[in-house]
């Protein structure tokens, strides 16, 4: 049986070949290497293991969905590990470390500590975790069981690394599985989480950041926030958040504070619903001040629902602006997702 050469080149420079049996999905060649690309479900659902393929000729399948990776996305090179066999030898690049894809997930035990809801937009969980809690690269997201109904959802950690409780922003959706069970939560009730994944991080910053987030994308911005006012860098931060209701605003004193802990940290917040009172209506894309581009010197982070999302990728596509870096993560629903 043929096999064939596949090199992985992470970002910190490092490159691993493995050998990908004919047949044979990258994921699991990786697997089989004892390399842990980044993953989640799989099954073409989550777009977790996307990666860019440089060279080489693969076949990608047919069972994967438009939220994983988009035709846009495909026919610019990227791929998803779960999916791509290869037919020849191939180049990949990996949007993570070498050291990150070494680290096995974990599953951990958190403990509730507090469940405070947002009007009926959201709810910040508090969860207490012991001494075997994950470290987590800020922008990460972790999977938490919802107890009693066999399934998880997923969750970007709003907190930093390193502090002793972790906490999440969580959308209340009507009759959701995880808004519901969350509506009788109590401190002292177990979770289990695995995790973490994703390769929606924050990277060093070398140049201005530019963070988009819509509704509870938020919470992984909260994160990098954090973990930014422990350097303070001198780089612009500008962070645009969304919502689509006045109401749907949470958290906002806690970014204000920010404008006192980094130099040169700003924000702007923009609701989309036309009955709203707000100073700035409409979509975040309406909203980027041109020297938050920076020309173009700028690494962006955006993270929000997938139309959001598509909408915002679109927007640069169409006005032909190229930042440095972009990075993005849709908070896909489990539920759609799987039906599709
Ligand atoms: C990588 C990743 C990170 C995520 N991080 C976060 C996070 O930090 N905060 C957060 O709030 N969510 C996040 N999500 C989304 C989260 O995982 C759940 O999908 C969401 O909380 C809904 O869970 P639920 O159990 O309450 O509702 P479900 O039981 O999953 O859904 C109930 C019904 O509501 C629909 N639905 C689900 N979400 C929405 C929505 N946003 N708007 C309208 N209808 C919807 C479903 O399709 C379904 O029909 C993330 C998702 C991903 C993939
Ligand atoms: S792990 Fe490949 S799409 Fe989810």
């Amino acid at each position: 049986m043929s096999s064939f050469k596949v090199a992985l080149n992470f970002e910190d420079g490092v490159t691993r070949f493995i050998d990908c049996k004919a047949g044979e999905k990258v994921l699991d060649a990786a697997f089989r290497a004892r390399i842990n690309l980044p993953v989640d479900c799989s099954d073409g659902v989550c777009g977790t293991c996307k990666c860019r393929a440089e060279s080489g000729r693969y076949d990608l399948g047919d069972d994967y969905i438009e939220d994983a990776l988009s035709e846009d996305e495909k026919a610019g090179g990227l791929v998803l590990t779960c999916q791509m066999v290869p037919q020849s030898d191939c180049v990949i690049a990996v949007p993570t470390s070498s050291t990150a894809c070494k680290t096995e997930q974990s599953r951990f035990v958190a403990t509730v500590a507090k469940v405070e809801p947002h009007n009926d937009a959201a709810v910040v969980l508090e969860l207490d975790v012991d001494a075997t809690a994950p470290v987590f690269l800020p922008g990460q997201y972790v999977n938490i069981d919802v107890p009693g109904s066999g399934q998880h959802r997923s969750y970007s950690f709003s907190s930093a690394p390193g502090e002793t409780k972790i906490s999440f922003l969580i959308k209340k959706i009507p009759g959701g599985v995880m808004s519901h069970w969350l509506e009788a939560a109590r401190p002292g009730d177990k979770l289990d989480l695995h995790g973490p994944l994703g390769s929606f991080y924050l990277r060093d910053a070398q140049r201005p950041l530019l963070f988009l987030a819509g509704g509870t994308g938020l919470a992984p911005f909260l994160s990098m926030l954090k973990v930014l006012a422990r350097t303070a860098p001198q780089q612009k931060v500008h962070l645009i958040y969304g919502v689509t209701r006045d109401l749907d605003l949470v958290q906002v004193e806690a970014i204000e504070a920010y404008t006192a802990k980094l130099p040169n940290f700003s924000f702007a917040t923009v609701v989309a619903h036309e009955d709203s009172t707000h100073p700035r209506k409409g979509w975040v894309t309406q909203h980027i001040p041109a020297d938050a581009l920076n020309d173009g010197d700028v690494d962006v982070y955006l993270c929000g629902p997938p139309p959001m999302v598509d909408a915002v990728r679109k927007y640069f596509d169409d006005e032909g602006m190229q930042p440095n870096s972009f990075h993005y993560e849709k908070f896909t629903p489990n539920v759609v997702a799987r039906a599709a």
